[in-house]
C-alpha cells in the first residue's frame, strides 16, 4: 500500500464568526485551546495510523479554513477548486489554489456561477462519483465533473439541512461499501444509494447528529468523533476498527474528522484508474 496523503490546516484562526448552517452559532463560540488539543488529537491519530498530512497554512479571518474537504476536488494531479455557496467562505478559493498549484497540481475550474464545494459533495465510490446538491452545491458542477473526468456521477439530493454537505451523511468505506445517514436523502436518493452500493451500513440519527457519517477511511481504520456506538459495532463486524477522536469544537461549526481532511493521493474506495 503506498503512504496515504491528506491535506489539514491547523485551527489557528478556527471560531464560529457567522453562520452558515445550522451548526453555527456565534452564541456558542469554540474554545480556541480545546479547538487545537481536538485537531491534534485527530492529526496525531492519523499520522499514527500511517497517514503522511500536508499542512496549509492558517490565514486570519478564515475561521473554517481548517476544514480542507471544501477546498475542491482532487483527481490524480487535477485539482478541481470550489466555488463556495456563500461569500464568507469565498476568499479560501486562492489559498487553496496556490497550494494545489505549488504542489504539483493542475488547478482547473467549474463553469462560473455553480457553486462546488468540493470533496464535501462530491465522492467517489468505486468509479462513481456520489454528488450532494441543493444545499451547497448545483447539480451542473457535479455533472459537468463526470464529463470532464469521464466517469458516472450520481446526484443526490440533500434534504435536511442539518446534513448539508453530503459527507455529513454518506462515506464510502471500500468499492462498493459505504456508511450512510437514510434520513438526509429522498426516497429516490435512498433507492440510487442501494441500487449501486451492495454494502451499505445505516446510521441511526443520535450518531448521525454526533456526525458518524464524516469519518476519515484508511483502509480498514475508520476515523470518527466519540460517541458513536453503534456504528462502532456494525463497522467491527465489517472487518473495520473504529477509532474515536473528540471532535465537538468542531461540530459547532458544522464539521468533523472527514471535513477537517482532503485526502490528496484518492480515498481508498476510489477506483480512479481505467
Ligand atoms: N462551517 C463550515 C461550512 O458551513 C463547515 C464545513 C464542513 N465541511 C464539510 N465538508 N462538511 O461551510
Amino acid at each position: 500500500m503506498t503512504t496515504p496523503h491528506i491535506l489539514m490546516c491547523p485551527p489557528d484562526h478556527y471560531g464560529i464568526e457567522y453562520e452558515i448552517n445550522p451548526w453555527m452559532s456565534r452564541t456558542r463560540g469554540a474554545s480556541p485551546d480545546h479547538a487545537r488539543q481536538q485537531w491534534r488529537n485527530l492529526h496525531d491519530t492519523l499520522v499514527q495510523l500511517g497517514v503522511q498530512i500536508e499542512l496549509m497554512t492558517p490565514q486570519p479571518g478564515l475561521p473554517d479554513l481548517v476544514f480542507t474537504a471544501n477546498a475542491g476536488l482532487v483527481f490524480g494531479n487535477r485539482f478541481f477548486s470550489s466555488q463556495f455557496t456563500h461569500p464568507e467562505r469565498q476568499c479560501e478559493t486562492p489559498h487553496f489554489d496556490a497550494w494545489f498549484a505549488a504542489h504539483g497540481f493542475t488547478v482547473e475550474y467549474l463553469p462560473e456561477g455553480v457553486y462546488f464545494e468540493g470533496a464535501g459533495d462530491a465522492l467517489f465510490c468505486g468509479p462513481t462519483l456520489y454528488a450532494g446538491y441543493r444545499i451547497r452545491s448545483h447539480a451542473a458542477g457535479h455533472i459537468h465533473l463526470g464529463n470532464v473526468l469521464q466517469r458516472m456521477v450520481l446526484p443526490l439530493e440533500l434534504v435536511d439541512k442539518r446534513f448539508y454537505h453530503l459527507d455529513t451523511c454518506f462515506c464510502p468505506l471500500a468499492p462498493g461499501q459505504a456508511i450512510y445517514f437514510p434520513g438526509a436523502f429522498d426516497n429516490y436518493g435512498r433507492t440510487v444509494l442501494e441500487k449501486h452500493i451492495p454494502h451499505l451500513i445505516p446510521v441511526i440519527e443520535s450518531e448521525a447528529e454526533r456526525f458518524a457519517c464524516n469519518a476519515v477511511v484508511v483502509g480498514k481504520k475508520v476515523v470518527i468523533n466519540a460517541g458513536s456506538d453503534r456504528l462502532a459495532a456494525d463497522l467491527h463486524a465489517a472487518g473495520y476498527e473504529c477509532h474515536f477522536v473528540k471532535l465537538d469544537e468542531f461540530i459547532k461549526a458544522g464539521g468533523s474528522a472527514k471535513c477537517l481532511t482532503l485526502r490528496l493521493d484518492g480515498e481508498d474506495a476510489a477506483v480512479w484508474g481505467d
